[in-house]
């Protein structure tokens, strides 16, 4: 697929799926701005979190039509004393009281989690505002992960014009066990196959090739690799490599003759955080791929988070992602 069009492959191919995302986060206007596209575009049905009067007249000051949003002021809402039970149910045995239950689902994040748990809505995206960190943890204690995965952590699509990448993790988990980095390669190329349709081939990224250093660092990259291959046997995943010969053929002919992966890479899986997210960002800033993400995965529902430095339309195309990722 020409790359840059990937972006409107994805709203296009949401549109078709009527599914519900909640933005908490209506006091910040990029959220109320993205809110009117996905709805007017029918990209997803919109729910936003606050207080009613305060939206709307936010929404007249900055010139939003938010017809067809759906508005919940959720200090006031029924559904208020159930989701406050449901959360004290679910954290009481790490000593959390009903008072504590309470004052947490006074807080959008917490409250916006709740409805995808509750399956009032299909999905979350927030963090325009909130940090990070606060965002996962509603998404962590709120939804939770399925059976069988250890680890919540993220991927950006990097996008240029003539190939799609993902990489992973650039956002959440500082420092993965080799069980865990095999977990984020897993992930990732499931969500890499979902979003672009093609097959994933997956790098285990490392400073070496087969061998070529020898080094504790490497040997948690190449333990991942044998555990994410042994979970997996059907997909392509090889390491230790480097990213050149991740991505280059003639490199990867030479530096890991015979790997299945090495010259093809599209899901890079880097070794820690600091180097992901280095990276997505060296691409980024001087590579001028298009990024898109951080998108959260590992949950049992689609809750991403944005960076606060985000645009209307990084709003709009992660939404977009959320609803693909919807049951
Ligand atoms: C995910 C994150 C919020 C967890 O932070 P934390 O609350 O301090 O984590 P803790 O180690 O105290 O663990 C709290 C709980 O979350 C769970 N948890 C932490 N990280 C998790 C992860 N990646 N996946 C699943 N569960 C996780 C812990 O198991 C623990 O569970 P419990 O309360 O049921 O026992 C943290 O790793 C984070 O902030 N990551 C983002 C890093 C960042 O700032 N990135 C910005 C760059 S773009």
């Amino acid at each position: 697929m020409a790359n840059l069009d990937l972006m409107k492959s994805v709203r296009a191919k949401a549109s078709q799926r009527k599914k519900t995302i909640v933005l908490p986060e209506s006091h910040d206007e990029r959220v109320l701005k993205a809110a009117e596209i996905l709805v007017k575009e029918n990209i997803a049905k919109v729910i936003t979190l606050g207080n009613n009067d305060k939206i709307f007249e936010d929404a007249k000051i900055l010139g939003i039509d938010l017809q067809g949003v759906r508005l919940i002021d959720y200090v006031k809402s029924d559904l208020m004393s159930d989701f406050t039970n449901i959360f004290y149910n679910l954290r009481k045995h790490k000593g959390l009281t009903i008072e504590q239950a309470k004052e947490i689902l006074q807080r959008d994040l917490f409250f916006g989690a709740m409805l995808v748990r509750e399956r009032h809505a299909d999905g979350f995206v927030a963090g325009s505002f909130a940090s990070t960190g606060d965002v996962l943890r509603a998404a962590i204690q709120c939804v939770g992960m399925p059976e069988g995965i250890s680890i919540v952590s993220s991927f950006f699509l990097m996008i240029f014009p003539d190939q799609t990448y993902s990489f992973a993790d650039c956002a959440v988990v500082p420092n993965p066990d080799a069980s865990q980095l095999a977990d984020i390669a897993i992930s990732t190329a499931d969500n890499y196959k979902k979003l672009t349709g093609e097959e994933p081939y997956v790098a285990m990224l490392s400073f070496s090739t087969k061998g070529s250093a020898e080094h504790e660092l490497v040997d948690k990259v190449l333990e991942a690799t044998k555990i994410a291959k042994a979970k997996r046997p059907d997909l392509n995943i090889d390491g230790e490599l480097q990213f050149d010969a991740a991505i280059i053929e003639s490199i990867g002919k030479k530096k890991a003759p015979g790997s299945t992966v090495a010259g093809r890479g599209n899901v890079m899986v880097f070794p820690d955080l600091q180097a992901g997210n280095i990276g997505y960002k060296i691409a980024q800033r001087l590579g001028k791929a298009e990024a898109v993400g951080p998108v959260v995965q590992g949950l049992k529902k689609p809750l991403f988070d944005l960076s606060r430095g985000c645009s209307v339309e990084d709003i709009v195309n992660t939404s977009a992602i959320a609803v693909l990722m919807a049951e």
